[in-house]
């Protein structure tokens, strides 16, 4: 891997993380340039820093001016991509709100050159609304991501906040740097999230899906080159990088969203669908009578998988669905692979204490029709990148 990176180091407690980071990079050829903000050289020396990258280290505006021949502007152009390691709660907020109070935040501010941001912080820091909103704005404007990771912190908490492997952060500056992307050419039709099907102009029947598994697929694909359409009930997630979303409330808008979208090369049916709407939600709001006993009548939704997965010209060439089960997964797995017609099925156990719905990790059977996987429990996105994997993998064994 050759290139050129920019790498800004915030002042957290895993900026010393940063220095084998440099290391790493450098026996990849790659070329590390730093800037230090001025809270993480009480973290790290900048003297370490340039001995390990072995190029001029930056701190301020004004000794970028002294010492090289550089401004900043010049330096936020010179690299192939910007690295932010370890990004503070701090830092993020800064970022994500365009501060331009020192040299990291103004050739941040300065570049159009991609960012990477691998973020480091104790877990009530990155939960905290504040640092989501930061993190979801600066998504939208483009930023990648690497982690946080969920473990042990050094404070001894223990939750999201964790700065990812340094051998994790250097795959991600590898793929920014050479993007391979197999699905290049490939509409992906992918669904996600719950549907709300209403009882009358305020309230709804909807269940627990977050989106958030069907969110990470999307974000997969598009990231190996697909043209990826999500169709996706009400979420609170961001719409992932490079991806087509298309919001919808009910099944049935979500059917004909998806037709809509059709012709795609794979189908990838997500979403917990309603299996039931009411057959006559009411145009204005319910009155509660005292002492009455409401029953709803509920008629069947359109079945989105087995209708995407029955033969015809626009049957995708590849259709994958999801089961969500609390019991009997294997067993229910196969029965729904066979009566939905689909190719692949993603069977996850949702029930009891699993945590999938809301939840960042998932445990997943995988059945393509010939074997039976089970996959251990890991992060949603990385069951996102592995499912993109075999998707490119299937894709290139079979001719267009
Ligand atoms: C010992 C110590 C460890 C810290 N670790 C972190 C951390 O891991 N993540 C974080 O967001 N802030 C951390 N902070 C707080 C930041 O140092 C502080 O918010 C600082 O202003 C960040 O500066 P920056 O914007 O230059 O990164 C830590 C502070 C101290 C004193």
């Amino acid at each position: 891997m050759a290139g050129r990176i920019i790498l800004i180091i915030g002042g957290g407690i895993a900026a010393y993380k940063a220095l084998e980071l440099i290391r790493l990079l450098r026996k990849r050829d790659v070329a590390v340039e730093c800037v230090l903000t001025d809270s993480a050289t009480h973290f790290v020396t900048p003297l370490s820093v340039q001995a390990l990258s072995g190029a001029p280290v930056h701190t301020t505006l004004l000794s970028l001016a002294e010492d090289s021949q550089m401004d900043h502007i010049a330096l936020s152009r010179s690299a192939d991509l910007l690295v932010v390691c370890p990004a503070t709660a701090n830092l993020m907020a800064r970022m994500a709100n365009g501060l331009a109070d020192d040299l990291a935040t103004t050739l941040l501010l300065a570049t159009d050159t991609p960012v990477l941001i691998a973020p480091a912080m104790n877990v009530r820091m990155w939960k905290h609304p504040a640092t989501q909103e930061n993190y979801r704005r600066l998504r939208e404007r483009g930023c990648d991501f690497v982690g946080p990771e969920d473990g042990e912190m050094a404070c001894g908490e223990f939750g999201p906040g964790r700065l990812s492997a340094p051998e994790t952060i250097v795959e991600a500056i590898e793929s920014a740097l050479s993007p391979h992307k197999p699905l290049t050419g490939r509409h992906v039709l992918i669904t996600a999230g719950p549907t709300h099907e209403p009882i009358d102009p305020v309230r709804f029947i909807a269940n627990h899906s977050s989106g958030k598994q069907g969110y990470a697929i999307a974000e997969a694909c598009a990231a190996l080159g697909a043209q990826v359409t999500l169709v996706s009930g009400p979420t609170a997630l961001p719409c992932p990088k490079g991806v087509t979303l298309v919001p919808v409330l009910t099944a049935s808008d979500m059917m004909a969203a998806c037709e809509k979208a059709l012709p795609a090369d794979c189908v990838i049916c997500a979403a917990a669908v309603g299996d039931w709407r009411v057959a006559q939600s009411s145009e204005q709001k319910r009155k509660k009578q005292p002492g009455e006993t409401v029953s709803l009548a509920l008629v069947e939704n359109p079945d989105i998988l087995a209708t995407l997965s029955r033969p015809g010209p626009h049957r995708a060439s590849l259709v994958i669905g999801f089961a969500a089960e609390t019991e009997s997964l294997e067993q229910h797995a196969k029965a729904k692979l066979a009566r939905k017609g689909c190719d692949w099925l993603l069977a996850n156990d949702v029930g009891g204490e699993s945590a999938v719905f809301g939840g960042d990790r998932n445990r997943i059977l995988f059945l393509n029709g010939e074997t039976v996987e089970t996959w251990p429990d890991m992060p949603k996105a990385e069951v996102a990148s592995l499912l993109a994997t075999r998707l490119a993998a299937h894709f290139s064994s079979t001719s267009r």
